[in-house]
């Protein structure tokens, strides 16, 4: 049984919204009538285009088990489309109705030690559940034949945030839903066993039906089999929103259809590479993160990943917050001119729109205390006035939507399976987040002004002149001969430490790390030497080594630095091999911030990347290319004001900037720039 069908995205559907989408979730079924009233003229004041409808209503809608009422939603669908603005409509699967899990209580996930949740949560559900998939088909048809030719509707919303509370489920339908996978998967159980290396403790299944997702025994589990439960996971919580998605498409033939990602500089609840092709468009919730060292930077980095999944279309951020949330161990309000700058970070890097959750503060239940677009005041506040305001700006800048991003020159590779790969099981270093290799290089180009795709290992890597290959510890060959091509033809690639140890099964590449990317670089990896958090290393650069360190030769590449001391001194630490019209790079080490920032600028240097406007510290210019031309995005991200070179027309201000713009401090500026003739090219 094929679980998740071959992907069929529908890209030529109307974007929901003329020019940017800006709402927000809208839940009226938490207020009264005068309420509703109320919240469309706040709309209309602030300049709300679209509200995502319905999330978490089903309990509402359905309110016993076949027993409809849909008369409030018609209500609030009538005076959304009578106000002129557009609804996505949700699919209110996310939070099971309650009578459903006291009917049902089959359907509730079970843990990997085998507990069981119980209901009064959100995405109380198995996704193999077949009951389940009964109910929740069964109300979003409902709701798709109710709504589908609505004019009013001009996106859908599956459910939300898919995994992000029923990631995995143990229960005895899902082991035998895995089962089934694994059977398509390997064919025979001896493929199986090969693959999972299960000689090791004598493991071997003799059938499929011996086999059970990794639950809870009191040792390591085999990371083959935890990396194939996380596939599984995905994919079959991807089954649902696929059967969502096509009951919706028989009644709604021409509205897009998507659901809400949550990407960050983490691996994935799910594998959204994949999903991003099962989807009309992507979607992301982001919300910065207030431990964060440079929060800015990891919603650049989010972005970023968004855009990388399709660099040539616009995205969508569905979900941020107007200050502070509520979930995060403390929650810090957003600063003056945040909730703005914030806003147009992702727009800069290619979403068509700030959405917000949510439209109105909840006085009760689990998010009392998280900000939203009308806050607990109501409108005598910052908040309310920075919403408007970045209701009027996005009115100004309303030219821009349906441009992309100015092409990058630098990709990032970035994978969820890898990162899931090295969360299984027991490794070297188990406090070492790897994951986290692809951001630190996002950020020294980041904080150089260089904007680089962060793409899957599958993305067209043709255009790019340096890729980055930083902690991607799973690596199959196909991607393996894909880098090493680009190499080839000209591309400077650079791979790191702890890239490309483990195939596809999650068993390590033998005969020298990193065996993925051993001959293309020229290395052969004895020994990995992990540092303790008091310990450091120094290469003949000066550059300071933390964490990581590998003893590896040079087997046909150049050493462009060694290790100046410790247990690995006078052995390679950094390498370089030409490799056709290219070349490729290994760093063997972990480097701290400033020497990174080092490699980074020699990277640059070597390869001619400059940024197009000179870098300011604190200061984003992010481009976006339209049919008119190239528009430059300035983000001061300091508490002082700055200058920067940009000439051209100041949207936000409707005058010409001369050659300088003076961007106040936590400002931002959008300029459609001087002679560019690039719109008609690119478009
Ligand atoms: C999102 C979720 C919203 C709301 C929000 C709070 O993850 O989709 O429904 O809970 O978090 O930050």
């Amino acid at each position: 049984m094929t679980i998740v069908p071959e992907p069929a995205p529908r890209i030529d559907l109307p974007w929901p919204t003329d020019g940017f989408s800006f709402g927000g979730d809208y839940n009226p079924e938490q207020w009264d009538r005068t309420v509703w009233r109320e919240d469309i003229a706040l709309m209309r004041e602030a300049g709300v285009t679209l509200v995502t409808l319905g999330v978490f209503s089903w309990g509402l809608l359905e309110v016993e088990d076949g027993v409809f009422d849909f008369n409030w939603l018609d209500e609030v669908i009538g005076l959304l489309s009578e106000a002129g603005i557009a609804i996505d409509l949700a699919t209110p699967t996310a939070a099971p109705p309650i009578w459903l899990h006291q009917e049902h209580p089959e359907i509730l996930p079970v843990a990997h030690d085998g507990h069981k949740y119980w209901q009064g949560g959100r995405l109380g559900w198995c996704a193999s559940s077949a009951t389940w998939r009964f109910y929740s088909t069964r109300i979003v048809r409902e709701l798709a034949a109710r709504y589908g030719n609505n004019p009013a509707v001009r996106m859908w919303h599956v459910s939300n945030e898919l995994g992000g509370g029923n990631r995995w489920c143990y229960c005895d339908e899902s082991a035998a839903h895995f089962r089934r996978w694994l059977a398509e998967r390997y064919t025979t159980v001896s493929a199986l066993n090969l693959a999972w290396g299960t000689a090791f403790w004598g493991h071997h299944y003799t059938s499929f039906d011996q086999v059970l997702p990794p639950r809870d025994s009191e040792s390591a589990p085999n990371p083959a089999l935890v990396l194939d439960f996380e596939r599984f996971s995905s994919d079959a919580l991807l089954a649902h929103y696929v059967a969502e998605r096509d009951v919706i498409r028989e009644y709604s033939p021409n509205v897009p259809v998507t659901t809400n990602f949550m990407v960050t500089q983490n691996p994935g609840v799910v594998d959204y590479a994949t999903w991003a092709k099962h989807v009309d468009f992507s979607a992301n919730d982001h919300y910065v993160i207030g431990d964060d060292s440079l929060p800015e930077n990891e919603l650049a980095f989010s972005a970023d990943r968004m855009r990388g999944f399709n660099p040539s279309r616009p995205w969508l951020l569905l979900e941020h917050s107007t200050s502070a949330v509520n979930w995060q161990p403390r929650n810090f309000s957003k600063a003056p001119g945040e909730l703005i700058r914030h806003s147009l970070s992702h727009i800069a890097r290619g979403s068509d729109g700030a959405m917000f959750f949510q439209w109105r503060a909840s006085t009760a239940g689990a998010e009392q205390f998280h900000s939203a677009m009308v806050p607990h005041v109501g409108t005598r506040s910052k908040i309310w006035h920075d919403v408007c305001e970045l209701g009027a700006i996005l009115g100004k800048i309303a030219e821009v939507a349906g441009s992309i991003v100015e092409p990058a020159r630098v990709a990032i590779l970035f994978d969820d399976t890898s990162g899931w790969a090295w969360a299984s099981g027991q490794k070297p270093d188990n406090t070492l987040r790897i994951s986290e290799a692809a951001r630190h290089f996002h950020r020294a180009l980041w904080a150089r002004g260089i904007v680089a795709d962060v793409v899957p290992p599958d993305a067209d890597l043709s255009s790019y002149d340096l890729v980055i290959i930083a902690g991607l510890y799973l690596v199959d060959s196909a991607t393996a001969d894909r880098v090493y091509e680009r190499a080839e033809q000209g591309a400077t690639v650079v791979v790191t430490y702890l890239s490309g140890i483990v195939d596809e099964t999650n068993r390590v590449l033998r005969g020298g790390y990193p065996g993925a990317f051993r001959d293309m670089l020229g290395v052969f990896g004895e020994e990995f030497f992990v540092l303790g958090d008091n310990q450091s290393a120094s290469l003949d650069t000066g550059w300071k080594v933390t964490r990581w360190s590998e003893k590896i030769w040079a087997m046909g590449s150049d050493v462009f630095a060694s290790y100046a001391d410790g247990v690995l001194a006078g052995s390679p630490a950094i390498t370089r091999r030409s490799v056709g019209a290219g070349e490729a790079w290994y760093l063997s080490a972990h480097l701290d911030g400033e020497g990174l920032e080092a490699f980074v600028d020699e990277l640059l240097l070597r390869t001619e990347i400059v940024p197009k406007s000179p870098p300011v510290v604190g200061v984003e210019v992010v481009r976006r290319l339209g049919r008119l031309g190239s528009y430059a995005f300035a983000l001061n991200h300091t508490d002082h004001a700055v200058s920067v070179a940009l000439a051209g027309w100041d949207l936000l201000h409707d005058m010409h900037t001369g050659n300088q713009i003076t961007i106040p401090p936590g400002g931002v500026a959008v300029i459609r720039e001087d002679s560019e003739k690039v719109g008609d090219l690119i478009l």
